[in-house]
């Protein structure tokens, strides 16, 4: 019987435009899946949407329509999404699905009847403007530590899940088992920041809101968006349901995978929650970094492409997929920009890869007029490259067991350009001028072609159409010799190879011209599929009590990216008496910005001034100038600024919030 592999993406937030950085996990776990289903494994891949919540209950309030109307629209962008990106996940989950929701309930109902949930009361400082509760020593100077506003002590009944029981327990787990929590500085930061400190007990239940599983038994509160997300990954196999055999059979997970910032949740919460249902933990948590995008996770400006359906497009799934696993370190973050993708396209996919298919395809056309002949004669180059070509695999399989994506395309790289090396130091293009090389020729094609085989069984789990796309011109038509193990032996292919024309791989870049337009691409939102329905006006009179006083919640302030920067240069804009135009540093980036404090500040006056800004504003022109961003200023009465700035000193880059 074939050994079981049970992986999982988290569950995405229908309430965010899907971008590059979602795309990532999914790919990963996608590429995992496929390389354990080569190796033999009965695999089974979890992906879905996690639905309930009072921020979805808003965002749907607010786009005038109900929440699961507002989901359902969004949740088909990205079921249309993931195939896109040759995305074969078994099943997909939606935690407003019945089965899920009937189990999550009896979840619930099992703590409660064994004692693991109580009733209590949440007795806290509220801030109602800010809906959070916070303890006497989050306070500032009395007041709500974000909003300033005062609070008030209230108390909301809750119910409350029995974390502190169980810590001990889970420290011994992490403990001894070093590979639960993957990489290990994770682990490490679990164990020191969060366990060893002591665990209070959770508040699993709110009613406050209602878009969430209702507590069976208490219907008045709905079930903590967490304990109701996490839960399924065992609710998905039919955990606590009537056909429970994929729980039976795929149960543990061998691995989640999620994004570092919810990595307390999966080896906290979740690991507790099995515990005290008496079920088996998982083998492991991994916790990959973000995908960032100037500085920042998410995308706001600079005209970066980070909608998948674009690039996508643009490129094929198989490239974004190659450049979203060799580009960054599984494990920690890395860089996202329209250069980097472009620069990867070239010179790992045009020039190394597609070129050692074309080339060998090529030559095989015009030295043989298609087919190699059988009579062959080895050189002096072979035996480095077969010995090379025979021990990548395992090479590969060592990096892929650990996840560690980069690694093995690294190595698989290496083949491909020591095959193209092979082609170099045994040129063919001289061999064919003497009519007595004509069996060694026919052997350096071979060679090559027997390297491209292998290299295409290594990179399907990767680019699932770029090997089928290279059987087809090398005619390799044998699936016997195209298994994951059979790129272990060099010399399968029958000696004969032919070929049949087709179309470049991956075609040269010209890198000025993408540049240009992926900026234009870039100018507007993530496109298209996974946006929500237009958001309808507001009525007069309709109950938005938190726009007629003006008030915002946190979520809404921790929107505005700002940062404290160092102008480098600074000048007058020409033709305009107010604005002023700045170079400004920021951390590693630099930043122009045009301000309209001219009759206040003198350029001269601005260098070196480290300055607060708003990051994510959308880029404008202003008198034909780029403007990425704003400098802040208090203005009095009489319309005077002043700037504002640090009363400590803090380099620039520095996070203000
Ligand atoms: O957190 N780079 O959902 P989510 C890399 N519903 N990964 C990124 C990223 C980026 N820039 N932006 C987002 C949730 N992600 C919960 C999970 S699981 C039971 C519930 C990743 O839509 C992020 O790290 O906010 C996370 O792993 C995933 O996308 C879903 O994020
Ligand atoms: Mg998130």
């Amino acid at each position: 019987m074939k050994p079981k592999y049970y992986i999982t993406t988290p569950l995405y937030y229908p309430s965010s435009k899907l971008h590059i950085g979602h795309a990532y996990t999914t790919v990963a776990v996608d590429t995992m899946a496929r390389y354990k289903k080569q190796r033999g494994f009965d695999v089974k891949f979890l992906t879905g949407t996690d639905e309930h919540g009072q921020k979805l209950e808003r965002a749907a309030q607010e786009a005038g329509t109900t929440p699961k109307a507002y989901i359902d629209e969004i949740v088909n962008g990205i079921k249309e999404l993931w195939p896109l990106l040759d995305i074969e996940n078994d099943i997909f989950i939606r935690t407003t699905d019945d089965y899920h929701k009937a189990a999550v309930q009896k979840i619930f109902k099992q703590l409660y009847d064994q004692g693991d949930i109580y009733k209590s009361s949440y007795e806290g400082l509220y801030c109602t403007p800010c809906e959070t509760f916070f303890t006497e020593l989050q306070l500032k100077e009395g007041n709500c530590p974000d909003c300033g506003r005062s609070v008030e002590k209230v108390q909301e009944e809750s119910y409350f899940f029995k974390l502190s029981k169980y810590a001990d327990r889970l420290i011994k787990h992490i403990e001894d088992n070093p590979k639960f929590i993957m990489p290990v500085s994770r682990r490490n930061e679990m164990l020191n920041n969060f366990l060893r400190p002591g665990l209070s007990d959770l508040a699993v239940s709110r009613t406050s809101f209602k878009w969430g599983i209702p507590v069976e038994f208490d219907p008045g509160h709905v079930i903590y968006v967490w304990i109701d997300a996490l839960s399924n990954y065992a609710t998905a196999l039919g955990f606590m349901s009537d056909d429970d055999s994929n729980y039976k059979k795929y149960w543990p997970a061998d691995v989640h995978v999620v994004g570092k910032e919810i990595i307390r949740f999966h080896t906290i919460i979740w690991p507790i929650m099995l515990m005290a249902l008496g079920a088996p933990l998982p083998k492991q948590i991994f916790g990959h970094g973000w995908l960032l995008f100037d500085g920042g996770k998410m995308s706001k400006s600079k005209g970066n492409v980070v909608d998948p359906n674009i690039l996508v497009n643009k490129y094929g799934s198989d490239a974004i997929r190659y450049f979203l696993m060799r580009e960054i370190v599984f494990g920690q973050d890395g860089n996202f920009n329209n250069e980097v993708l472009v620069q990867r396209i070239n010179s790992d996919l045009a020039n190394d890869l597609g070129n050692l298919v074309s080339r060998t395809g090529g030559m095989i056309e015009k030295y043989f007029g298609g087919a190699i002949p059988s009579e062959q004669t080895p050189t002096e180059f072979d035996k480095s490259l077969v010995e090379m070509a025979e021990s990548t695999c395992e090479k590969v399989e060592n990096h892929m067991d650990k996840m560690q994506f980069n690694d093995a395309l690294i190595e698989i790289w290496n083949l491909v350009r020591r095959s193209n090396k092979y082609a170099d130091e045994t040129s063919p293009w001289i061999l064919i001028k003497d009519p007595d090389k004509k069996s060694e020729l026919a052997a350096v094609l071979y060679n090559l072609s027997e390297v491209i085989r292998i290299v295409s069984i290594l990179i399907s789990p990767f680019m699932p159409r770029t090997s089928p796309a290279i059987w087809a011109q090398l005619n390799m038509n044998d699936s016997e010799i195209l298994t994951w193990d059979k790129s272990k032996t060099f010399g399968l292919l029958p000696k004969e190879v032919t070929v049949s024309k087709g179309a470049i791989l991956f075609p040269r870049l010209d890198i000025k011209k993408e540049l240009a337009e992926l900026e234009i691409l870039g100018g507007g939102e993530p496109s298209a599929s996974s946006e929500p329905a237009p958001k309808k006006s507001k009525q007069e009179g309709s109950p938005a009590k938190k726009e007629d006083d003006g008030i915002i919640a946190i979520e809404d302030f921790f929107k505005v990216e700002m940062k404290l920067g160092e102008v480098i240069e600074c000048e007058h804009v020409e033709g305009s008496e107010k604005l002023l135009k700045s170079q400004i540093k920021v951390g590693g980036q630099m930043r122009q910005i045009l301000s309209g404090i001219a009759q206040f500040y003198t350029p001269e006056e601005m260098i070196g001034k480290k300055v607060a800004l708003v990051m994510n504003l959308k880029p404008r022109k202003m008198m034909g100038h780029l403007s990425e961003g704003m400098v802040l200023a208090a203005k009095d009465d009489n319309g005077n600024l002043s700037l504002l700035s640090v009363d400590k000193a803090v380099d620039s880059g520095a996070e203000i919030s």
